[in-house]
């Protein structure tokens, strides 16, 4: 039998959402992290032209995998080679494609709970096991060296996340270098997720790169630059891990979209626009950071980076899903429930966006302010 899946709890407050917008509700959309933006301009011209004069066969960009190499260069003064990158359909299948490119069935692969839903869910769709690691507060929700040097025995594998999903914290240099250390000490083989690397509100996120060449980077156009439908993203390889990962690769996915390839390429030249997205997530950050304690909300991860806040609502309720499911009725402010992210302690969380506009998240703090004051104890 197939491994049990749960669904992503958040698809069924959008589609409430939906259905309340069709019956004529105003509603503002928290509940994905998705930018509201779109492609920057110079990539959506360039698609145009491509539409009009390419065939669009398969294609596997050489000049889009340069490009990147030259990013990891400029961004974290890392060197890698194009052939190190395979382009795949998002984040998404990079993740399936290092972890079925990696690991044996029921391989154990340590992993912070809370963390995005898919890590969990995935790893038991490919019969792998997950090993998650309650992170609280107290390590900003982030899983430490000390915790993976504590696993007993030491799993095959962790995944790392820093921006992480759904809390925003970034793990610093120092602990990265101590992470490489024990795992290196132990053969565990990292794979990390910096899907949210270029949306950071103090100090740029490190790629691990910069402290373990051989670790599996998964990353994607979804989020800094703003192309979700698109569905472009890229697993950067280690060279000795390259050949297999691109055997995997055309096997199961065979190439990632050409149109959103010769995007991408001119998306990568477009750092003022997408930059200028940023200002607009960090003031919006900065508002919402001030209203929260007004909302009596005050147990929240520092949200570093990415474009999401965790708060703690177990003065609230002992159920993440009714609460947002109540507060989206109420409200027209759709969220993500922490369950979604943590199937033990995420009934006392709530995940809220702030990749809308910032009118969006003005609306939305009104919006929430009588609520919360009437639902406080
Ligand atoms: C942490 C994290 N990784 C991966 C993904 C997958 O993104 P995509 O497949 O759109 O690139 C997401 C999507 O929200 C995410 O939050």
């Amino acid at each position: 039998m197939p491994a049990q899946i749960e669904p992503f709890h958040a698809m069924a407050i959008s589609r409430l959402a939906h259905q309340l917008k069709a019956e004529g509700r105003s509603i503002i959309h928290m509940e994905f992290g998705q930018p509201s933006t779109g492609a920057p301009q110079a990539a959506i011209t360039r698609a145009h032209e491509v539409l009009d004069t390419d065939g669009m066969g398969y294609f596997d960009s050489i000049p889009l995998k340069t490009r990147l190499a030259q990013h990891y260069r400029d961004s974290y003064n890392v060197t890698v080679t194009p052939d190190q990158f395979i382009l795949t359909c998002g984040a998404s299948p990079a993740l399936v494609l290092a972890l079925s490119s990696t690991f044996s069935p029921k391989d154990r692969i340590a992993l912070a709970r809370p963390g995005y839903v898919a890590y969990r869910n995935v790893l038991k769709a490919l019969d792998l096991v997950p090993v998650e690691i309650a992170c609280g507060s107290e390590t900003r929700f982030q899983l430490t060296a000390a915790q993976i040097a504590a696993l007993n025995p030491a799993p095959a594998g962790v995944i790392i996340a820093s921006p992480a999903n759904p809390t925003g914290t970034i793990i610093d240099a120092a602990e990265l270098q101590a992470i490489v250390t024990v795992c290196r000490e132990r053969g565990i083989q990292i794979i990390s997720d910096e899907i949210y690397h270029g949306l950071s509100y103090a100090s740029p996120a490190h790629s691990i790169l910069e402290f373990e060449p051989e670790a599996l980077v998964i990353n994607s156009f979804s989020k800094f630059f703003s192309m979700v439908g698109w569905r472009l993203g890229w697993l950067l390889t280690s060279r000795s891990h390259a050949a297999r990962a691109s055997a995997f690769a055309g096997n199961m996915f065979l190439t990632a979209p050409t149109l959103s390839q010769h995007a991408a390429l001119v998306a990568l030249d477009s750092q003022d626009e997408l930059r200028s997205h940023v200002k607009v997530y960090a003031e919006n950050r900065r508002l919402l950071l001030a209203a929260l304690p007004s909302l009596g909300l005050n147990a929240i991860a520092p949200p570093d980076g990415a474009f999401y806040i965790y708060a703690n609502i177990a003065h609230l309720t002992d159920d993440s899903l009714q609460f947002c499911e109540t507060l989206l009725r109420d409200t027209g402010v759709a969220t993500a429930p922490g369950i979604d992210f943590d199937p033990v302690d995420g009934k006392h969380f709530f995940r809220i966006s702030f990749a809308a506009s910032t009118d969006q998240i003005l609306d939305a703090i009104a919006r929430l302010k009588p609520w919360f004051a009437k639902i406080s104890p």
